[in-house]
């Protein structure tokens, strides 16, 4: 079997790495993909591992179709009868890039006709309900006339980990939040600090990462809901999961916040995510100090420390502390150039400040806003 994993711009080397870390070496790594062979256990650990990645699919069919009898002619050697669970609606989905085929409408209904008629080809065979709950949903990605037919073993995409019950004004997806703690290179026993952390997403994956809990060990995939593939596949991963996860340490991870009402919410996510305790989250401004005390006091020891943030920014937050809190953030970068992590945002000011100290960008999206990662690595080894 081969499954192809989406990824958001910018992201596709983590999740390359990712699924090499898990012990699957990708056959293709192209713009947001990352393509995998394997069984249904690796099914299962890629969507109970991965968190960088949007969704991991199935590949059903292949070919090219540079018109619809080409598209119909593929989705029909399909055996869909097989891989849709009883009664479930079916969403199809398409994107289409440099391709004969331009009308991506026009591509999910030729494709849904298909399927249609393939399951209910025998008299008697109830026409299946189309476009309600998307339990069986197809991606139809077409790319320089090669069409591939994806089924979504996911279900809800895999930045939903299910911790987060409370979220503020502009949370940051948590894969993104992954990303940004991984670009960083940050060492577990080392301080990370996220002075505006709203509901905590930074902090609680870092926490996740430095105790090895699966983001996907508590939540619900769709390919639960095929009845052809053997439950024993995800039980086995989960309770693999769950012995690898290291038990609580000494790890210096800190929220901080203006907000107080959103510091409760993120502590509140943080026990849901099980890791109350490896993190403090304090109410704190900003602008109350020209530096965040605990990555100064880090510095002074000679330890290492690393900020991760997603400070506010014009288009999502509107505060008068933004050009503040950006000038500080530039500054601690600047005067000290063992402090690693990075900031996501698209003031331009910060950009080029903190490009002329040395720290690298990586353009990546916040939403839908393009964004850059400004960040400098950790040079030190171990975990
Ligand atoms: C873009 S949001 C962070 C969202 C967060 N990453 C999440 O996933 O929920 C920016 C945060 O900065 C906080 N903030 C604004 N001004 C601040 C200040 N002066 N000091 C500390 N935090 C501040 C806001 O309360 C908000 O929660």
């Amino acid at each position: 079997m081969e499954f192809l994993i989406t990824t958001a711009p910018g992201l596709e080397s983590l999740v390359k790495r990712e699924c090499e870390k898990i012990g699957h070496d990708p056959i293709e790594v192209t713009d947001r993909s990352v393509r995998i062979e394997g069984g249904l256990d690796t099914l299962a650990e890629l969507n109970v591992w991965l968190r960088c990645a949007n969704r991991v699919y199935l590949v059903l069919a292949e070919g090219f179709a540079t018109d619809f009898d080409d598209l119909f002619a593929l989705a029909e050697s399909v055996d869909w009868k097989k891989f849709r669970p009883k009664d479930s609606p079916i969403q199809v989905e398409s994107v289409t890039h440099k391709s004969s085929l331009t009308s991506e409408p026009a591509i999910q209904r030729t494709v849904k006709k298909a399927i249609v008629d393939a399951l209910t080809r025998k008299p008697g065979d109830l026409l299946p309900e189309v476009d309600e709950v998307p339990t069986f949903r197809i991606l139809v990605l077409i790319r320089e006339d090669k069409a591939t037919f994806l089924l979504d073993s996911s279900g809800d995409p895999l930045h939903k980990r299910g911790y987060r019950q409370e979220a503020g004004e502009a949370p940051l997806k948590e894969t993104l939040a992954a990303a940004m703690i991984y670009l960083s290179n940050w060492r577990y026993k080392e301080l990370l600090a996220d002075p505006a952390c709203g509901s905590g997403t930074i902090p609680i994956e870092a926490a996740m990462i430095a105790r090895n809990i699966a983001p996907g060990l508590r939540r619900h995939f769709a390919f639960e809901n095929w009845d052809w593939v053997d439950p024993k596949f995800l039980t086995d991963v989960r309770e693999a999961g769950k012995r690898k996860i290291f038990a609580p340490g000494n790890y210096q991870i800190h929220g901080y916040d203006i907000d107080a009402e959103i510091i409760e919410k993120a502590i509140y996510n943080s026990k849901v995510a099980g890791v109350a305790t490896d993190i403090a989250f304090e109410v704190r401004d900003m602008t109350d100090s020209p530096t965040i005390p605990a990555i100064e006091a880090a510095m002074n020891r000679k330890e290492g420390a690393t900020l991760v943030c997603n400070p506010p920014y014009g288009e999502r937050l509107e505060t008068e502390d933004i050009g503040f809190i950006h000038t500080m953030i530039a500054r601690m970068f600047s005067d000290h150039p063992t402090l690693s992590g990075g900031v996501i945002t698209n003031e331009s000011e910060f950009i080029q400040k903190t490009h002329r100290v040395g720290l690298e960008r990586r353009k990546l999206f916040n939403g839908s806003i393009e964004c850059q990662y400004c960040y400098r690595k950790s040079q030190r080894k171990g975990k």
